[in-house]
C-alpha cells in the first residue's frame, strides 16, 4: 500500500512510518524537518519510504506542496494518516487569536484540504482507501490549559465521522485514533508531578505506548478493519 503520513520526523508519527515499513508498504511523509533517526529508516528500507519539508501551517499551498509534486495523481493513494500537530498549551481567559489561528491552520485546515485531495486520489484510481486521524485524549477527559488544543481535535473528529458517512458508498473509510498521553516532544515541557496526575487517571496507571497507537493506525489502514468507520479508537491506557 502506499500510504500518506503527515508529522513524520518524530514521535508517534515516525512511530507510524516504521510499523508501516515493517509491514512492506510505501510511506509518503511530510514534515518541515528530517532528523537522522528518520534518515536512518530511510536507509534501512531503501525507496520505500518518501520524504518532502511542507509546513503544514500554510493551509493556502498544502495542495501543490503535497499533492503538487510529490503525492502526485500517478500514486495510488492507499491510506491518508493526518498525524502532525501542535499544541496550543494555555488557559482560556488567556487567548491569543494569532495563536489559536496558527495551530488551526496545522492541526485542522491542513489536515482537512489534505483529506479532500487524497479523497480525490483515491476515486481517480478507484481506491477503497482509509483514512486516520489523530485525536487526542483532552478531547473526552478536559485538562487544565488545552481547551483550545482539544477543540481542534475535537473538530477533526467531527469531520471525519461525517466523512466516514459521506465516502462509505464508495469504500472509502475515516476513523480517529485517540491517545492518552505519552513521552513525546509534545509533552516533553510537563513536570514529573504533572505526569504522575495524569497518569493517575489511567486504568493501567502508566504512559500510553507510542507502538501501540501506531500499531493501531496500522490496523486502521489494513483490510483487517474494513468494516470500521465513523469510530473514534481509543488508544489511552483506560483513562477515566
Ligand atoms: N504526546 C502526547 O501526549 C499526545 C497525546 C494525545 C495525542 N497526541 C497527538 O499525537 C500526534 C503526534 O504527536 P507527538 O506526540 O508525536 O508530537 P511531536 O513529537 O511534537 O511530533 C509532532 C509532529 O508534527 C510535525 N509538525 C508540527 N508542526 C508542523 C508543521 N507546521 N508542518 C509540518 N509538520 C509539523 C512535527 O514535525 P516537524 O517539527 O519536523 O515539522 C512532528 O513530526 C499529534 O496529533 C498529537 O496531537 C499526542
Amino acid at each position: 500500500m502506499n500510504i500518506l503520513v503527515t508529522g513524520c520526523s518524530r514521535g508517534v508519527g515516525l512511530e507510524i512510518c516504521r510499523v508501516l515499513l515493517e509491514q512492506g508498504h510505501t510511506v509518503y511523509g511530510v514534515a518541515r524537518s528530517c532528523p537522522q533517526e528518520f534518515k536512518d529508516l530511510q536507509t534501512q528500507y531503501p525507496g520505500r519510504l518518501q520524504y518532502k519539508s511542507v509546513d503544514l501551517s500554510d493551509s493556502e499551498h498544502v495542495r501543490e506542496n503535497v499533492f503538487g509534486d510529490f503525492v502526485t495523481n500517478k500514486v495510488q493513494l492507499d491510506g491518508f494518516v493526518n498525524n502532525a500537530a501542535l499544541a496550543y498549551d494555555d488557559i482560556v481567559s488567556n487567548i491569543n487569536l494569532d495563536r489559536l489561528k496558527g495551530m488551526y491552520e496545522v492541526n485542522v485546515f491542513s489536515p482537512m484540504v489534505m483529506t479532500k485531495y487524497a479523497i480525490r486520489n483515491m476515486l481517480l484510481h478507484h481506491t477503497k482507501g482509509s483514512i486516520v486521524h489523530i485525536s487526542s485524549i483532552s478531547v473526552h477527559t478536559g485538562y487544565k490549559g488545552l481547551a483550545m488544543y482539544a477543540s481542534s481535535k475535537g473538530a477533526l473528529e467531527a469531520f471525519s465521522k461525517n466523512t466516514a458517512r459521506e465516502w462509505g458508498s464508495l469504500g472509502i473509510r475515516s476513523n480517529v485514533v485517540v491517545p492518552g498521553f505519552m513521552p513525546t516532544a509534545m509533552s516533553a515541557t510537563l513536570t514529573d508531578e504533572q505526569r504522575a496526575k495524569i497518569y493517575a487517571r489511567t486504568s493501567l496507571k502508566d504512559a500510553t505506548s507510542v507502538r501501540s497507537v501506531a500499531e493501531t493506525v496500522a490496523y486502521l489502514l489494513s483490510e483487517k478493519a474494513a468494516s470500521i468507520t465513523g469510530q473514534n479508537i481509543h488508544v489511552d491506557n483506560g483513562t477515566i
